[in-house]
C-alpha cells in the first residue's frame, strides 16, 4: 500500500543518507528506527573489502537502538538515493522480528515523499524462533 513517508523520519534518513559507506557498491542506503516513545535512530549501510562484512542500514539502526535502551518498535523507514527502493534484507527481517510484537510498519521510500508502506509480517511471515 502506498503512504507519505513520516516526515520526520523522511528528514532524518536525507540527513544521513551521505554517511553510508557503501564504496563497493555505490548504493547508499540509510534506516530510521522509531521506538514505542518516539525516539527515533539512525543507521546507514557499512560495507568492507571483504565484502561478506558488510552491515545493512538496517541493523546498523536496530543495533544503535538497542544500546540506547529501545526494545519495542513503531515504525522503520529504509531510504537509499538509488533507481530502487531497498526493502530490506532476510537477515534484517528477521533481526527485527526479533524485537516485532506485530506492530512494526515498514516505510521503503520512493519518489517525492511517497512510501511503501508494509509489515514486517507479511515481508517475513515465518520468522526463526528458537
Ligand atoms: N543494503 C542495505 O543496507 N539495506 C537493504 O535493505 C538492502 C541492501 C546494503 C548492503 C550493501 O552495502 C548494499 O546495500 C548493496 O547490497
Amino acid at each position: 500500500m502506498e503512504a507519505r513517508c513520516p516526515e520526520d523520519l523522511l528528514s532524518l534518513a536525507l540527513a544521513y543518507v551521505d554517511n553510508a559507506y557503501a564504496p563497493y557498491s555505490g548504493y547508499k542506503v540509510v534506516a530510521v528506527l522509531r521506538d514505542e516513545y518516539g525516539r527515533a535512530y539512525v543507521g546507514v549501510n557499512v560495507e568492507n573489502s571483504s565484502y561478506g562484512l558488510t552491515v545493512c542500514a538496517e541493523r546498523v539502526a536496530l543495533f544503535n537502538a538497542i544500546t540506547g535502551g529501545s526494545r519495542r518498535f513503531k515504525e522503520l523507514l529504509v531510504y537509499s538515493k538509488g533507481p530502487n527502493p531497498p526493502v530490506p534484507c532476510g537477515a534484517c527481517l528477521q533481526s527485527l522480528s526479533e524485537f516485532d510484537d506485530g506492530s512494526l510498519r515498514i516505510y521503503v521510500a520512493k519518489a517525492n515523499g511517497v512510501c511503501d508502506s508494509l509489515t514486517l509480517s507479511s515481508l517475513l511471515p515465518r520468522p526463526f524462533r528458537l
